[in-house]
């Protein structure tokens, strides 16, 4: 496995016509209970088009997606991160959602929700900042739950 270590990466905003690269980053991690992921082109036009979505790109390759949902005008909602199995445990899902905690760094509040097993995106979240706030029974209509975090500068 690669070093971990400061990892160079860019965020590239997505647009509508990325449609199809965006399908299938979020079909590369889809499946488990502990992920509710976009599986649909019209599901996925409509995230494109109501969330920031940023492409996270590692030596001129995708390695994944970062995006974020303003819910008021000083409050993010962070609706996804995704890191491409073959890209995951290189330390980019910390490097990309500490980019994203900087562009946001004026808002009052930043939020998300994770499954309470996904324990690796808790892990990341935790050691960020992030506190768990609350338990959501069923939040997605699956029978699954999930927590809410927000985030708490320091
Ligand atoms: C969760 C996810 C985004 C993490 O991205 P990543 O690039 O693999 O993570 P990183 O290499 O940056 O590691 C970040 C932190 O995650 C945690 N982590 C990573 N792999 C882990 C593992 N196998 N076990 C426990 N924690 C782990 C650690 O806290 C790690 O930080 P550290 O190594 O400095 O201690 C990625 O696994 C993913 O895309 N999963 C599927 C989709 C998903 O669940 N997204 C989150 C939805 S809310």
């Amino acid at each position: 496995m690669m070093k971990k270590g400061n990892q160079k990466i860019s965020l590239v905003l997505a647009t509508p016509e990325d449609v199809n690269q965006y399908l299938a980053i979020e079909k590369s991690v889809v499946g488990p209970k502990t992920y509710s992921g976009i599986t649909g082109e019209d599901e996925a036009k409509e995230e494109l088009k109501n969330n920031q979505v940023y492409f996270i790109k590692k030596d001129g390759k995708i390695a994944g997606t970062v995006q974020y949902e303003m819910k008021g005008q000083s409050h993010a909602y962070l609706s996804g991160l995704v890191i491409c199995p073959r890209f995951q445990g290189q330390g980019i899902g910390r490097e990309a959602s500490k980019r994203i905690l900087q562009k946001l760094k004026n808002m009052k509040r930043i939020d998300l929700v994770t499954h309470p097993r996904n324990t690796r995106a808790l892990m990341l979240y935790l050691s960020l900042g992030f506190a768990i706030e609350s338990w959501k029974d069923n939040y997605y209509g699956d029978g699954e739950p999930r927590l809410l975090l927000s985030y708490c500068r320091v």
